[in-house]
């Protein structure tokens, strides 16, 4: 059974970023966060997600409301970071309060900033298989991991369990679309499937991402299974100063023996969704700069 290093993999991914962030001889990409409320789990991913960036040499701007922000408060700063030349890539940090329609939100980001890949435009591309879209950050940074720690996809039976618009969806289609890796044939499974173990037994990969804490037993994998856990769910551990642990939705010791490849939580799919968010950045940047060109060219060629 082979442990796949999540941190060593993002490490890789953001030492590459860093590089070429370097190399940029002028301006530097730019990153807003929005986050509404203090849910203690999103305080910690925005702070985590701009200390990566600064490492990297991207800027990160955060801009918090309270929970009781009105839509239209909140709205008019996405506007606005929609109109900043300066800005590059827009991330409003999910859970949003209940009052707040988050498909409607994430709409308002223009999807040339949507490095969250939540734009309604982005998941069609996604569907369509045109690779000029953002895919959202944890789904890509799961295909990162395969890719990077080559298990192979094409033809295998890849079982995701849990249907979310974040990770669920997108997953399930980027392990069918023809691309590598993926070519797979895809089950997705969620709480209402029946007979879920007879299911998730056919799987060559399982992708859990059901957000319940150590959900996946062992009578629920086949021998030689490989295991991507994406679930991080917060655990009483009186043990800890913290007063919690994390978990994923893989009841890992029971599962890792019959495992032939997987993810650790933390440590596995969690830091490259904040690599591939940086990778998203970096992708924006470069696709301002080009459209940004091609206009200066266009108004060079206008007749006086
Ligand atoms: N909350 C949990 N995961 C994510 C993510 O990938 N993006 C955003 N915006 N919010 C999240």
């Amino acid at each position: 059974m082979r442990i796949i290093d999540g941190n060593a993999i993002a490490e890789s991914i953001i030492e590459e970023l860093a590089n070429e962030v370097g190399q940029l001889s002028d301006t530097k990409p730019v990153v807003a966060f929005i986050r509404v409320g203090d849910d203690p789990a999103s305080v910690s991913y925005v702070r985590k997600k701009q200390k990566i960036a600064d490492r990297i040499g991207i800027e990160s701007r955060l801009y918090v409301f309270p929970s009781n922000v009105c839509k239209e408060e909140l709205f008019a700063q996405i506007d606005e970071l929609n109109k900043d030349n300066e800005v590059n890539g827009i991330l409003i940090q999910a859970p949003l309060p209940e009052h707040i329609d988050e498909t409607e939100t994430f709409n308002r980001v223009s999807h040339n900033k949507d490095v969250d890949g939540f734009h309604t435009l982005n998941i069609g591309k996604l569907c369509q298989e045109d690779e000029s879209g953002f895919v959202a950050c944890t789904p890509a940074g799961i295909v990162e991991l395969i890719k990077r720690s080559e298990i192979e996809t094409q033809g295998k039976h890849i079982v995701v369990l849990g249907r979310s618009q974040i990770v669920g969806k997108p997953a399930a289609l980027l392990m069918v679309r023809k691309a590598l890796p993926g070519n797979a044939t895809v089950t997705l499974c969620h709480s209402r499937t029946q007979n879920l173990a007879s299911i998730t037994c056919q799987a060559d990969v399982l992708i859990a991402a059901i957000g319940r804490p150590n959900f996946v037993t062992a009578d629920m994998v086949k021998e030689g299974v490989c295991v991507i856990d994406v679930g991080i769910n917060r655990v009483k551990d009186v043990s800890r100063k913290s007063g919690y642990k994390l978990v994923g939705d893989v009841d890992f010791n029971a599962v890792e023996s019959k495992a032939s490849q997987i993810t650790p939580v933390p440590g596995g799919v969690g830091p490259m969704t904040v690599a591939m968010l940086m990778h998203n950045t970096l992708r924006a940047f470069k696709a301002t700069k080009i459209r940004s060109f091609i206009l200066m060219l266009l108004l060079s060629l206008r007749p006086n």
